[in-house]
């Protein structure tokens, strides 16, 4: 079940400083990221709720498309701004903090919910013409050639209906 809001979305998007409908940082990567954790959450010990959230906070505090290695802690400094909108324990979000803060400068980390937080983002290296190394991707089923074709899929199509788990029709205001 997602636990992205309509509310949440906009709250994030109040934030987000570069051009919201190009680009390839902005939320459509974030909605194949969301769908790519959604798939990395079947394996276990995988917080889903962390992995979600980190969809639409990791790159939300980019200041430009390039080169930018503070925004991964910007992001987890948005977080902890919206803390009141995110249904997570503090243990939980001590997660999403790390995942976001170091998303950019790990290769991997010790906890599962943070590798799949890493993997669902560079999995969608595809959108820019690169094939994911699984050398670089964390977990199991992030390394499984069917997993990385899934999200070349993902990359060449557009998001799905119901991005982030909300329904279309809903998530339109959010967009323009
Ligand atoms: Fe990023
Ligand atoms: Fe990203």
């Amino acid at each position: 079940m997602s636990i992205i809001t309509i509310e949440l979305l906009n709250k994030i998007k109040e934030h987000y400083t570069l051009d919201w409908l190009n680009g390839t940082h902005n939320f459509k990567h974030w909605a194949r990221v969301f769908a790519n954790g959604q798939q990395l959450s079947e394996q276990q010990g995988v917080n889903s709720k962390v992995v979600q959230l980190f969809s639409v906070f990791h790159d939300s505090q980019r200041r430009n498309e390039h080169l930018d290695p503070g925004h991964g802690p910007r992001g987890a400094r948005l977080a902890l701004h919206l803390r009141e909108y995110l249904p997570l324990t503090d243990d939980e979000f001590e997660l999403l903090t790390i995942a976001c803060s170091e998303h950019t400068k790990s290769r991997t980390h010790d906890v599962i919910s943070v590798q799949a937080c890493f993997d669902s983002d560079r999995l969608d290296l595809w959108r820019i013409g690169v094939k994911p190394d699984p050398e670089f991707l964390c977990t199991p089923m992030g390394k499984l050639p069917a997993t990385i074709e899934a999200a070349y899929e993902r990359s060449i199509n557009k998001i799905s209906e119901n991005p982030f788990g909300i329904v279309g029709s809903q998530f339109e205001t959010v967009v323009v």
